[in-house]
């Protein structure tokens, strides 16, 4: 392939995803997530926002140090302080790369920034050239430049390359593009930008009316060579546009979009797809492109019929190529350390020592007591296995006295910060009186916004799984947590909660913005 032909892939699921309500990761869901991105194969990972907390700057620098062979992004606006944060964060980084924007269209000029384009072009000369001071490899942006006027945008393009900048990116910030528009102005920016053939264009697109994924593709075919996207398309509002379609997209669309193609290793699609949706509790719908329970699923007689002889007649790629596993039974109480281990590399999990043995005493506890193991079960296990290293509050023993004659009565046993607490609380169900001896327990005051139980698989004797969404101020976050007790199922989900606002709180700036 001609290095013009390859399309790089820039993820984001780490910054514009996860500042998405209940998106929001920890630590060491972040990790796990970057190795899973670096094991896809995507050329950058958009780490996060330095200055927007300790706990972003923190992951930052976490995925710097660990992840070697992709690009290491971190955003920054054009304000110095930013710029500084984002190479602080970035130190340890093999491939460091920061990523600058401010706003060009008159609108954010005039409401927003209280600037004018005068102004905005000598903000973008400098944090170009300060970031090119710490780092080779700058990207610039031009948010909402979809709504801006195309020769300002040129001329704010022009002094990024002659600041230094590399990579340009054109976002549509509220996705209000269409398709043949993206396309013209991309065409029109790569024809009168100064320096346009030195660098990369990128596109950037937002989903508010359902075309990120067609715009992305449209600007590719402009020639746009970088694509910023997330997996399972999370993002702000209705999301950005979803890595697996514009990647399978390529692959299955040559003859249109071809020789464009990308590193990416589409085995490792449904694995991440999977591993990001287990992180953050929230399922794609079925009916989603690539990654959904649907995707794949031929309902009809004579779909069913014709892909019984011959897979081609309805199905234009294999749940292969996208890695998709078998849905069957995979283990048992009989299968051992090896067989587990491969059944999670299978699904994308790849564990430490530490974080493998915690799973595999899991996985034997429930083998015990469920005859089939299936692939989500397993899921819910690392899930479990993987964020405990950062938590302040680790469930221990419950017991409970309930039914239709007692009044529900909830002891439980929790180590708080390192030291065992135990209490009883009563509440108007089990339910109830465990949350009220969590609370208790860790003195902490958060409001429950959302109760979700659902059976991870079939069967009466499936676990059953349970989200819950806890709101402490502002910052809302989801944990979940999994069980063949749902009412343990709803006390792990409500201690991951927890956990998770603590891990923010700890780390919450004293200022700075929470997202863009
Ligand atoms: O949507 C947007 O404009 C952004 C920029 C920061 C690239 O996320
Ligand atoms: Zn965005």
């Amino acid at each position: 392939m001609r290095p013009e032909d390859r399309v790089l892939i820039f993820d984001t699921t780490l910054r514009d995803g996860e500042q998405s309500p209940g998106c929001s990761m920890n630590l060491a869901e972040k990790l796990q997530l970057a190795r899973q991105l670096a094991r896809l194969g995507v050329d950058i990972i958009e780490a996060g926002f330095p200055i927007a907390s300790e706990g972003d700057l923190e992951s930052v620098k976490a995925i710097s140090r660990e992840v070697r062979e992709p690009v290491v992004c971190a955003l920054a606006r054009t304000a110095a302080a930013d710029v500084e944060h984002a190479q602080e964060a970035l130190a340890p980084a093999a491939r460091p790369r920061i990523h600058t924007f401010i706003a060009t269209s008159d609108i954010h000029l005039e409401h927003k920034l209280r600037m004018s384009r005068e102004q905005v072009l000598e903000e973008v000369d400098r944090a170009v050239r300060q970031a090119r001071g710490y780092v080779d490899d700058v990207e610039f942006s031009a948010e909402d430049a979809t709504r801006s006027d195309w020769d300002f945008l040129v001329q704010v393009f022009e002094t990024a390359i002659a600041a230094g900048a590399s990579t340009l990116n054109v976002p549509d910030t509220t996705g209000y593009t269409t398709p043949t528009e993206y396309y013209d102005l991309i065409r029109f920016l790569k024809e009168q930008v100064r320096g346009s053939a030195e660098v990369t264009f990128s596109l950037h697109c937002h989903n508010d009316l359902g075309l990120a994924v067609a715009n992305s593709l449209a600007a590719i075919r402009a020639g746009a060579r970088q694509v910023e996207c997330t997996v399972n398309g999370i993002g702000e509002r209705a999301g950005n546009t979803a890595m697996e379609e514009v990647v399978m997209a390529l692959k299955t669309r040559p003859d249109v979009y071809g020789p464009a193609d990308t590193g990416i290793v589409t085995s490792e699609i449904y694995p991440t797809s999977r591993m990001l949706s287990s992180i953050i509790g929230v399922a794609v719908q079925p009916n989603k492109a690539i990654v959904g329970d649907n995707a794949f699923a031929h309902e009809a007689g004579i779909h069913q019929d014709g892909v019984l002889k011959a897979a081609i007649t309805y199905e234009i790629m294999t749940p292969q190529s996208i890695g998709r596993p078998s849905n069957e039974l995979v283990l048992g109480k009989h299968s051992g350390r090896h067989a587990f281990r491969d059944r999670l590399s299978e699904l994308g999990f790849h564990l430490d020592d530490e974080e493998f043995q915690r799973a595999f005493k899991q996985f034997k506890a429930l083998a015990d007591k469920k005859k089939s193991v299936f692939n989500e079960d397993l899921e819910a296990i690392v899930s479990d296995a993987v964020t405990y290293s950062d938590d302040v509050y680790d469930l221990g023993e419950i017991s409970l006295v309930s039914g239709s004659f007692a009044t529900p009565t909830a002891t439980v046993e929790m180590t708080v910060a390192g030291e065992r607490r135990k209490t009883t609380a009563m509440g108007v169900g089990p339910v109830d009186a465990v949350f009220k001896a969590i609370a208790d327990l860790t003195e902490t005051k958060s409001e429950l916004l959302r109760y979700q139980v659902n059976a991870i698989t079939g069967g009466m004797d499936a676990q059953g799984e349970v989200s819950v969404t806890v709101r402490d101020g502002e910052r809302k976050v989801i944990g979940h947590g999994a069980h063949t007790d749902v009412i343990v199922a709803s006390a792990k989900a409500y201690v991951h909660a927890l956990n998770k606002l603590e891990w923010h709180k700890q780390r919450r700036a004293e200022s700075g913005p929470r997202g863009i």
